[in-house]
């Protein structure tokens, strides 16, 4: 048996595309097994790997990547928390809110999301996560849920004050959070992984779809999305978008979130680029002037399924929409820079405007310039008190610096204006 079987193995049994990580890694993980098993070459270690159902979980533990983080590309969690948190237009009143996290590694990424729902003030007995992983050895250090330096990553650890206690050997993640969350190991691509349709509101898929090949990856959306509610948002990380838009599914328009829906039945009309093209441009951003806003009710930004048109003609300044457009993909696609820059260019050549400001908050503080990025959001303000996105992220920036009564100030204010949108929508 040689290296390529062993990789043919990997990739029937869990996925694992051995490209994407290395020969070098797999060769390593098989002479470490390899040692531990007591198999003299390859041919051996074949013959107890086959037969032993144990020493095949042993050659996964070590092949895989756990890397993970707390609030790990942290607008998916401020977008979840403005959907689905109180008042957001998601916000389940009824039933619980039912999230998935697949893989969740040790642990970082589902009670991040537990946090974030509970910080946004989504009672604990209406948030219900599923977490799963097909390595038995994340699992266990994620139901320990005790935490080194290596998962607190960044400069904003102001929720670290709020959820974890320090125990020898690192911080202890409280009870509110770890309750909320439910472990089981699994492999997506098993017959008969989570049974069920469509029980969940929204489905963090981040960082696997990378290590595998495109058949492996399209059977894997397959399952996400019988999983997924028809009214749900699926998250991927910064370099599976193309994947999404060319599986089918449609940018939620969630700046920095890597969020995804589910498509509509008149979505070919708004995006007539995706039947053609593999990447089609996000839909525009709603264009705006760069005058104050006025008092009156403003349409919410946070796009609602196939609302925005393909174009708005009269909306000016129609010249500033395709570079923010470009910004915004290159934004989704982890290319940080190139979106700021646009966005500085922008607003260097047609002054102060709400939607290159946003953006541009938006980046600065995915990038952890929490400093800039609340300087970027206050101008938003300047410009339009009542932009609920840009309340509700300053919220968190504030949130984060440990302002929580700043960051209540901001929320209520954006619950108000919602408020009002809702009443004044109601009367006409
Ligand atoms: C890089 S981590 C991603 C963790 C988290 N989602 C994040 O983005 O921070 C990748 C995880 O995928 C898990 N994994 C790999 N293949 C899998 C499979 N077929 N089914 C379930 N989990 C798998 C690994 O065990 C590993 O913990």
């Amino acid at each position: 048996m040689k290296l390529a079987g062993f990789e043919r193995w990997l990739k029937e049994t869990m996925g694992l595309d051995a490209s994407t990580i290395g020969p070098t890694i797999v060769d390593r993980a098989l002479r470490e097994r390899m040692a531990a098993a007591g198999s003299a070459d390859l041919a051996g270690y074949w013959q107890t790997l086959r037969a032993s159902p144990l020493e095949q979980q042993e050659l996964i533990e070590t092949v895989v990547v756990p890397e993970t983080w707390f609030f790990r590309d942290r607008e998916a969690f401020a977008a979840l928390a403005q959907r689905f948190g109180p008042g957001g237009s998601g916000e389940r009143t009824l039933d619980r809110l039912r999230l998935l996290s697949l893989p969740c590694s040790t642990g970082e990424e589902p009670y991040t999301m537990a946090m974030a729902m509970l910080d946004a003030g989504l009672p604990g007995e209406r948030l219900a996560i599923d977490a799963v992983d097909i390595s038995e050895r994340a699992l266990a250090k994620a139901r320990r849920a005790v935490y080194g330096n290596n998962s607190f990553r960044g400069s904003e650890l102001q929720y670290r004050e709020r959820h974890f206690s320090p125990v020898p050997g690192g911080w202890q993640l409280g009870a509110a959070a770890r309750e909320r969350v439910n472990f089981q190991q699994g492999n997506v691509l098993d017959i008969g992984f989570l049974p069920g349709e469509a029980v969940y509101d929204a489905v963090f898929c981040r960082n696997l779809l990378i290590y595998f090949d495109p058949p492996t990856q399209a059977r894997t959306v397959a399952v996400l999305d019988r999983l997924l509610r028809p009214d749900g948002l699926m998250f991927v990380g910064p370099a599976e978008t193309g994947l999404m838009l060319s599986l089918g599914f449609v940018s939620a328009q969630l700046p920095m979130a890597f969020a995804f829906r589910k498509p509509a039945a008149n979505d070919a009309a708004v995006v007539p680029a995706a039947a053609t093209a593999a990447r089609p441009l996000p839909k525009p951003l709603p264009a705006k002037a760069a005058a104050p806003a006025p008092a009156k009710p403003r349409p919410r930004v946070a796009p609602a399924p196939a609302a925005i048109p393909a174009a708005t003609p009269a909306a000016a300044p129609a010249a500033n929409a395709a570079p923010l457009q470009i910004a915004q993909r290159a934004a989704d696609d982890g290319r940080f820079d190139e979106a700021i820059a646009i966005c500085q260019a922008q607003l260097r050549e047609h002054g102060p405007s709400v939607e290159a400001l946003y953006l541009l908050g938006l980046v600065l503080g995915a990038i952890g310039q929490a400093t800039r990025a609340e300087d970027s959001f206050r101008k938003v303000l300047y410009l339009d008190p009542a932009h609920e996105e840009t309340l509700m992220h300053l919220a968190l920036l504030l949130d984060a610096k440990g302002d929580a009564a700043g960051a209540r100030v901001l929320r209520s204010r954006a619950q108000r204006h919602r408020k009002h949108e809702i009443q004044g929508g109601g009367r006409t």
